[in-house]
């Protein structure tokens, strides 16, 4: 059964509607952490719309589980990565204008570029995901430029308008875990998945991670935070 990672992401967003200092998410990753998470995982954009330099600063002293560092392949986000050390780094692609994180790295088109970066970050001893979308090409393409994990975009079956489509994408995401487990790599999945549509991935036997942030957020507004993490963490451990 995967490990739950937390993004806490969209804690800051809420902060960020308001220019303020609070909700903090130094405070949430706390309350992940002491509800079972077994990491914390922010993105630092380039337009800082959410994450601040300051939140992952602190992060980096608060976090004791294990905190994935979401960046682009820059040198300013190398620099920083390399400056906070922490325990991984997710490399994504990124848009100014985008929503949120559309679809995955082209990590085979990019190889030679992305290499480097994935040799300079993992000389600090910082651990190195790639979050590609479930094709063969890009798991392989991934193995060959020296990642040690890849996180497998789950966005397209999650949005997946008929059963035939979710399906065809349920096979695609399988056959990438199963490929990459048999390169040696770390399987991870993430994005879009909620409370209703992530049991079925989490039953994948070669998933290592979940990294999961908006529908969480989401449920706290509700719940509280502590409580819905412990009611993923249940849908994904049983
Ligand atoms: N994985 C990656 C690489 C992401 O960019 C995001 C969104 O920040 C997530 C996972 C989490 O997605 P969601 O917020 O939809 O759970």
């Amino acid at each position: 059964m995967p490990e739950l990672m937390v993004n806490i992401d969209h804690v800051a967003t809420i902060r960020e509607a308001r220019g303020t200092y609070f909700p903090d998410p130094v405070y949430a990753a706390g309350i992940a952490e002491m509800a079972g998470a077994s990491g914390i995982i922010v993105h630092l954009r380039e337009d800082r719309r959410h994450i601040k330099d300051r939140d992952l600063k602190i992060l980096r002293e608060v976090v004791k589980t294990k905190l994935n560092l979401e960046m682009a392949a820059t040198d300013e986000m190398v620099r920083i990565a390399t400056e906070v050390l922490p325990d991984m780094i997710t490399l994504v692609p990124e848009k100014r204008e985008e929503l949120t994180t559309e679809g995955g790295l082209d990590v085979f088109s990019l190889k030679k570029r992305l290499k480097k970066v994935v040799e300079k970050v993992k000389v600090k001893g910082i651990k190195v995901s790639m979050f590609i979308d479930p094709h063969e090409k890009q798991v392989k393409a991934s193995k060959d430029i020296g990642a040690d994990m890849i996180e497998i975009h789950t966005g397209t079956y999650c949005d997946a308008k008929t059963e035939a489509e979710r399906e065809e994408e349920f096979r695609k995401i399988e056959k990438a875990a199963k490929v990459g487990k048999e390169l040696g790599l770390g399987v991870n999945a993430g994005h879009g998945l909620h409370y209703h549509n992530v049991r079925r991935i989490a039953l994948i036997p070669e998933i290592d991670e979940l990294s999961i942030g908006h529908s969480i957020i989401a449920r706290a507004v509700f719940v509280g935070l502590d409580r819905a993490i412990r009611d993923m963490i249940e849908l994904i451990k049983t």
